[in-house]
């Protein structure tokens, strides 16, 4: 066998760039909004259930963990009344709100939306009437007095009239390492949680992105969780205050597949994987 061969370049010769790779210039925050969040939906929930409870529109909207306010944006553009307060803690991750979501509202859209960098346990004061904290966010706090503080902090955040919302998954396949993909227009969605521990029920989760080409962005974002139970999140926002809470599971369709209609139930059978929005009232 002889040695390897040195790869030789020919004087003049010009080697060629290595092709762009779309994973190079590819947004993971614009991927994230596109595989993860539906805000139309949410808002057409949020405004039945709270006009189920309380009779009226809601027009102030508090979106706790609002990562590049996707929904806030959203919020303002669906009635020319309505204000919306994004708070995340991250800055980089806000900045990336003005090119993705605020740079297509109007001046008058953007003059009701303010976006603060806080942790969401500092903001007391925002009489909403809705505040929100979608996609589990509220799973970062691990510890229960944790929880209870940021509970808390939310019921006073609210006006007399407020409902908070969160969403929390759960199911067989949610308390085990999984995979699991989804396609979405361009690339594929890939969630992966890699680790569940039983005694403390904590998850360590990732979200991939597989483009077109090949080309990956691997571990695109990470959370560490834990992966609360609903009677558990139930409790704690009673203990913070809240006067009632209900929880909202996804109707099926004949062949089991979900519809996109949440109603309030009591009892459900077990699923693989569940996801459900809990609503709590003042
Ligand atoms: C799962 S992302 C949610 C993004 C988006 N709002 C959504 O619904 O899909 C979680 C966000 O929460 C933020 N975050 C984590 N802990 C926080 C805290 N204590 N206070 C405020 N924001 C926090 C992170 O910076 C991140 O942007």
């Amino acid at each position: 066998m002889g040695r390897p061969k040195k790869e030789r370049h020919k004087k003049g010769k010009k080697r060629k760039p290595p092709k762009p790779r779309l994973s190079d210039s590819a947004d993971r925050y614009a991927l994230y909004q596109q595989a993860v969040q539906s805000p139309p939906a949410d808002i057409e929930f949020f405004t039945r259930v709270f006009a189920d409870l309380r009779g009226r529109t809601p027009i102030r909207l508090r979106e706790d963990f609002c990562g590049t306010a996707l929904m806030s944006c959203e919020w303002v553009g669906s009635d020319p009344t309505r204000r919306a307060i994004g708070v995340d803690l991250d800055a980089p991750t806000l900045a990336r709100s003005w090119d993705l979501n605020q740079s297509r509202l109007s001046d008058a859209e953007r003059r009701r939306l303010s976006l603060v960098c806080a942790d969401v346990r500092d903001l007391a004061e925002t009489r909403a009437d809705m505040t929100c904290a979608m996609n589990f966010s509220f799973c970062v706090f691990k510890q229960r007095p944790e929880l209870l503080r940021y509970f808390e902090v939310a019921f006073h955040g609210l006006a007399d009239e407020g409902v908070f919302v969160c969403e929390l998954y759960g199911g067989t396949e949610a308390i085990i390492e999984f995979e699991e993909e989804r396609e979405v227009d361009g690339f594929t969605f890939r969630w992966q949680q890699e680790t569940y521990n039983p005694i403390s029920n904590e998850t360590l989760c990732h979200i991939h992105f597989d483009m077109a080409d090949g080309s990956k962005i691997k571990r695109a974002f990470t959370y560490d969780w834990r992966l609360w139970t609903v009677p558990e999140v139930r409790e704690i926002l009673e203990e913070a205050g809240f006067a009632s809470s209900r929880v909202f599971w996804e109707q099926v369709d004949d062949d089991g597949d979900g519809t996109g209609e949440y109603t309030a139930t009591d009892v459900e059978e077990n699923q693989e994987g569940w996801l459900v929005y809990i609503v709590a009232a003042k």
